[in-house]
């Protein structure tokens, strides 16, 4: 692809960010469009935030993704917040609309996504969601206004009622919380049609945690792990060896990816070969980090 005066930038700013899957999944989809536009990766320190959209104006670059630890205190850079990422109080997606940051949060449409496009109906479904941090706030903010019950248990139990308690006053819905101890994990998985991992665990380097019990795993139940690293978790294996259907979490980076390709580019993203370019770069970093 040339670069030329009018190639748009986009790119992605975390700390650290030396191991992101978005510039190998972004360029790959932007050259599968011939859309002249780039992606890159920028490490930004958390006093250097406010600073770095600054950079963002003068220097016009398009669009960003926001990732750890500056999704929730970008909010208070931008110029205008979109509803959704606005109730979850933190951006992914910044959109420069000539000259006007816009801030979005694609991360619960991602997962969402991802659960539909594998063919997981929502409607009528208990969906049981274990954590409560930025990706489950994200996740359920969606969930709630789609499936019939909803379930949260977070190890610290508070935070997941706070969730609730504010989706539940917005959506006049109501949703139960609990801690994440093995026991209740146990007695909501009875009646679950879904089950969403939202917590770290799992995560490299710790591959031999898993959030659930074997045993309480069941073939009518659908699974998706937002870890990505590894590729397949223990929950996953553990899943798909008990019959159930199991949805990865490189879908949800990818349809969360497609959402943000989406709103700096208005082209649908071609999702097969974002997919193809995320495992290529996991396969060659051993899928490790
Ligand atoms: P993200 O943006 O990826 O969601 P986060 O906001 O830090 O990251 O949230 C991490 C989630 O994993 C939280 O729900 C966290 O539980 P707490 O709210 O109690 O911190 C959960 N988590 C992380 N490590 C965990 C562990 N060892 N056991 C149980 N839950 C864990």
């Amino acid at each position: 692809m040339e670069i030329s005066g009018k190639t748009k930038i986009c790119g992605i700013i975390g700390d650290p960010v030396e191991h992101t899957l978005s510039p190998a999944m972004h360029n790959a989809a932007f050259n599968n469009l011939k859309l002249d536009f780039i992606y890159v990766a920028f490490r930004v320190k958390t006093n250097e935030l406010e600073n770095a959209i600054m950079g963002v104006r003068t220097l016009g670059i398009h669009g960003l993704n926001v990732t750890m630890p500056h999704k929730n205190v970008v909010v208070d850079y931008l110029d205008e917040i979109d509803p959704t990422a606005k109730f979850i109080a933190a951006v992914n997606t910044i959109l420069n609309d000539n000259g006007k940051l816009i801030g979005f949060n694609t991360d619960g449409v991602g997962a969402l996504k991802a659960l539909r496009e594998n063919g997981v109906a929502l409607n009528g479904k208990k969906l049981l969601l274990l954590g409560a941090g930025g990706a489950a706030n994200a996740i359920a903010f969606h969930a709630a206004q789609e499936v019939e019950e909803l379930v949260i248990l977070n190890r610290t139990a508070q935070k997941a009622k706070k969730l609730a308690e504010l989706l539940g006053r917005k959506l006049n819905k109501k949703i139960k919380t609990n801690s994440l101890s093995a026991s209740r994990i146990r007695e909501e998985l009875r009646d679950s049609d879904i089950l969403v991992n939202a917590t770290s665990i799992g995560m490299h380097p710790k591959v031999d945690q898993s959030p659930v019990h074997p045993e309480w795993l069941k073939p009518s139940l659908c699974v998706m792990d937002i870890v990505y690293n590894p590729i397949v978790t223990r929950l996953a294996k553990d899943a798909k060896s008990k019959g159930a259907k199991v949805i990865s979490g490189i879908e949800m980076l990818i349809y969360q990816g497609a959402a943000s390709f989406e709103i700096w580019t208005n082209h649908p993203a071609p999702i097969k070969t974002m997919r193809k370019a995320v495992l290529n770069k996991l396969s060659e970093t051993g899928a490790t980090h």
